[in-house]
């Protein structure tokens, strides 16, 4: 089934298919052109600059970003965007009459592009708190993840994948390199309960608190009855493309705090929020360490904050 009727289906409000008209847009101009990168240099690489966060831009992180502006300003129902790689929340003058507004990690995953391993894009989106038709507010950006009406991501990897959530389950759709749609493929896919993936920077190790280092530990050392390993360890640095291994297969994800990110590495609008969405849309969990990522009221548009999302017995047994 295609995308479009899919979300009518499910009776989907008319504006937010527009929105997902845009993002579906988007991701084939950027897949087009990340499947473009392995050709030569001149989308591969940096772009000799930094966002707000002090990191280099890739080429392809800005192109991204461009792509899905362009895209998101054409749609008509998005009254304005946060970007990671823009400094400010942007109002699109020209649609003032949107009711939502929407927050992109355009280019997930930057440093395995000239590599060639999957990269994604993130997407969430809240319906303004602003009244329509006026000039837009921080309160719209800065809402907590709860509040999300839409999230999602688009996994650039050996094939291109749209996995989202509307509020009422998680589900994947393929980019069909034939037709040029995407089609679902697993519709209401859950997190399997406890998981055989831990996904970590063990580099980090040292920095953990006593409790992870704890944590880390028991994976390690848990044993099934015959003796074999419970868990394995896997790490591809693309959040997208950790995340989606573990939806399908089961396990955690953790970026905690460290001693080069005292407030955890990724970002509470644009990367945490919308994957907890979606794992609590497949029966997963997603936490800060102490609390439920989605309750967050963020104060910045470039938060970051430490991050547990994964398979409920795996983030029960982290959490406690
Ligand atoms: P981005 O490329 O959007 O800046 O995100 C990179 C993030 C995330 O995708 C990944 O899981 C994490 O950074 C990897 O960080 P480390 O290299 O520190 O493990
Ligand atoms: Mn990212
Ligand atoms: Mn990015």
């Amino acid at each position: 089934m295609e995308l479009k009727k899919f979300l009518e289906d499910k009776g989907t409000e008319s504006a937010l298919i527009e929105v997902f008209k845009a993002i579906e847009d988007a991701s084939k101009v950027v897949q087009s052109e990340v499947s473009r990168a392995g050709l030569g240099a001149d989308i591969y690489g940096a772009k000799g600059s930094e966002n707000i966060q002090g990191e280099e831009q890739q080429k392809l992180d800005v192109y991204a970003d461009e792509c899905f502006i362009k895209e998101f300003r054409a749609c008509g129902q998005l009254a304005g965007l946060a970007s990671e790689e823009q400094d400010d929340a942007l109002q699109f003058d020209e649609s003032l009459n949107g009711e939502y507004v929407i927050m992109i990690d355009p280019l997930d995953g930057s440093s395995n592009i000239d590599v060639n391993v999957a990269i994604g894009t993130i997407f969430a989106v809240y319906k303004r708190v602003s009244e329509k038709g006026s000039g837009l507010e921080e309160g719209d950006f800065l809402q907590a993840g709860k509040h999300q009406i839409a999230a999602g991501y688009v996994n650039y990897s050996v094939s291109t994948q749209l996995v989202f959530s509307t509020g009422s389950g998680t589900h994947i759709f393929t980019l069909d390199p034939n037709s040029g749609e995407y089609r679902l493929i697993n519709e209401n896919v859950k997190f399997p309960a406890d998981g055989k993936v831990y996904s970590i920077n063990e580099v980090n190790l040292d920095d953990f608190d006593d409790n992870l280092k704890r944590y880390a530990q028991i994976c390690k050392d848990k044993r099934k009855a015959d003796g074999k390993r419970m868990y394995t360890g896997r790490y591809i640095g693309s959040l997208v493309a950790d995340f989606h291994r573990n939806i399908l297969k089961g396990g955690i994800y953790v970026y905690p705090a460290t001693v080069d990110s005292p407030k955890g590495k990724l970002r509470l609008l644009y990367e945490c929020n919308p994957m907890s969405f979606l794992a609590v849309n497949a029966g997963g969990k997603g936490s800060d360490g102490t609390q439920d990522i989605l309750e967050i009221e963020p104060t910045e548009l470039h938060q970051r904050c430490p991050f547990y999302v994964g398979s409920p017995v795996m983030m029960d047994e982290a959490l406690s």
